[in-house]
């Protein structure tokens, strides 16, 4: 799926997306999002900030930036920072070619993304360009089963999901985050599930 299909895709689940989700947000998601961004500080940004389900979560006196490819994704997080009265930026751009300096944030977040990024090596690489020598990365992420028969029936179901519902569900994103240059500080399994990762990941050190 190349960029504008999934813009289109996004764009057309907007509206339903936070409740599509919220099953899910109610049995763990939310708690994982609170945890995961509990330690954000400075200057942070968000890639894929869908409709702008962390926003609650950041700590005051973050500097937010948010960036989403879907247009109605995104209005949907503005007019939430807006209703919560949480100042961020929030743009319109691919995670793929995005247009910010070399190392200008202290944090990079990203919730459940890198299973729609149809390059998800080039949007890392990104990420890692973007974020100060000593910045973070922090994913929450579902990946391909390490498990050998669960693995080859994701491959299997993979291409009958996505074009149903959009995601990959075989996305090797902790390989994917070390092949796009970042070294890997911590990966933990969520929810006793080896497919839901918390990942936080660094530029390598010297
Ligand atoms: C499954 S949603 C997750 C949204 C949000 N992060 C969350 O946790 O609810 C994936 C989001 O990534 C965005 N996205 C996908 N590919 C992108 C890209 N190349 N650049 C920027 N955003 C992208 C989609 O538009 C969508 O809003």
């Amino acid at each position: 799926m190349d960029s504008s299909k999934v813009k289109e895709r996004f764009d057309r689940i907007a509206w339903i997306y936070d409740f599509m989700e919220s099953p899910m947000e109610m049995l763990s998601v939310s708690k994982w999002r609170k945890e995961l961004l509990s330690t954000v500080r400075g200057k942070v940004l968000e890639v894929g900030i869908g409709t702008g389900k962390n926003l609650i979560y950041y700590p005051e006196g973050t500097m937010l930036t948010g960036i989403d490819i879907s247009p109605r994704m995104l209005e949907r997080a503005k007019r939430k920072s807006a209703s919560l009265e949480i100042t961020a930026e929030l743009l319109l751009m691919d995670v793929e070619q995005m247009t910010f300096p070399d190392r200008s944030f202290d944090y990079v977040v990203s919730t459940f993304v890198f299973c729609s990024v149809p390059d998800p090596i080039k949007g890392l690489k990104e990420v890692k360009r973007v974020m100060k020598n000593d910045g973070n990365a922090l994913f929450l992420e579902h990946v391909r089963s390490e498990n050998h028969l669960l693995g080859k029936i994701m491959d299997v179901l993979n291409p009958a999901v996505r074009s149903l519902i959009g995601p990959n569900i075989n996305r090797r994103t902790v390989d994917n985050i070390r092949m796009a240059g970042l070294e890997i500080i911590s990966t933990e399994n969520m929810g006793g599930s080896k497919i839901m990762k918390r990942v936080i990941a660094g530029r390598p050190r010297a």
